[in-house]
């Protein structure tokens, strides 16, 4: 057995790290709590629920201005049911893409029927506000800008302030998924128009 073997969970008979970007390793007092069932019509279940709600929105400091939905699925899950609520079956999505999770974003586009352009920067580059500016002015269907805030597949963050400035002064609306950002970097709902 080598070295670093020696070190790993499993050589201690536990279960291994999950180093994925889906579902990552919880703690165990994590798991610990997940042991009590739950009523989810009862008093005590929607007060916790109400408060994980309040903490969310006040990381992104948007209690007074937006509502908090929680969704029990995977982040594939939550982006398209987001998508396809948010997006009218009229609407049209430009989507910024630069990884797999922005490629994703189209994917599940197409399935759910919404139209929608892309602007595919590739593995290494972010898209930038003024390429967002001119696919905007150059299209007045495009309703929504779709966008990945760090895209894990890549590992680039994009500049989500400045082409939500962009959006916003455009009349579009954006949607971020923040999904391995949220609550490591900054999203600012007073100052992040969506
Ligand atoms: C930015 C982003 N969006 C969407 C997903 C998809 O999440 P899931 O694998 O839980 O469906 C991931 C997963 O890592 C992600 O990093």
């Amino acid at each position: 057995m080598s070295e670093f073997e020696n070190l790993s969970p499993q050589a201690a008979g536990k279960p291994p790290y999950l180093l994925t970007p889906g579902p990552i390793t919880t703690t165990d007092t994590v798991k610990a709590a997940m042991l009590r069932d739950w009523g989810s019509w009862d008093g005590d279940f929607r007060q916790m629920t109400r408060q994980l709600c309040d903490q969310l929105l006040d990381v992104a400091n948007a209690k007074d201005s937006h509502v908090c939905v929680p969704m029990q699925g995977s982040g594939t899950f939550a982006v398209e049911a987001t998508l396809g609520t948010l997006v009218p079956k009229t609407g049209k999505v430009l989507v910024l893409m630069n990884g797999a999770y922005g490629k994703r974003l189209a994917q599940t586009l197409d399935y759910l029927g919404r139209d929608y352009v892309t602007l595919d920067k590739g593995d290494y580059l972010p898209p930038m506000p003024d390429e967002v500016e001119n696919i905007l002015k150059a299209d007045g269907e495009i309703t929504h800008v779709a966008v990945i805030h760090c895209e894990t597949s890549s590992g680039i963050l994009n500049p989500i302030p400045e082409i939500a400035e962009v959006v916003a002064r455009l009349g579009r609306r954006l949607i971020i998924d923040s999904m391995s950002a949220f609550g490591a970097i900054p999203v600012d709902a007073k100052k992040t128009a969506v």
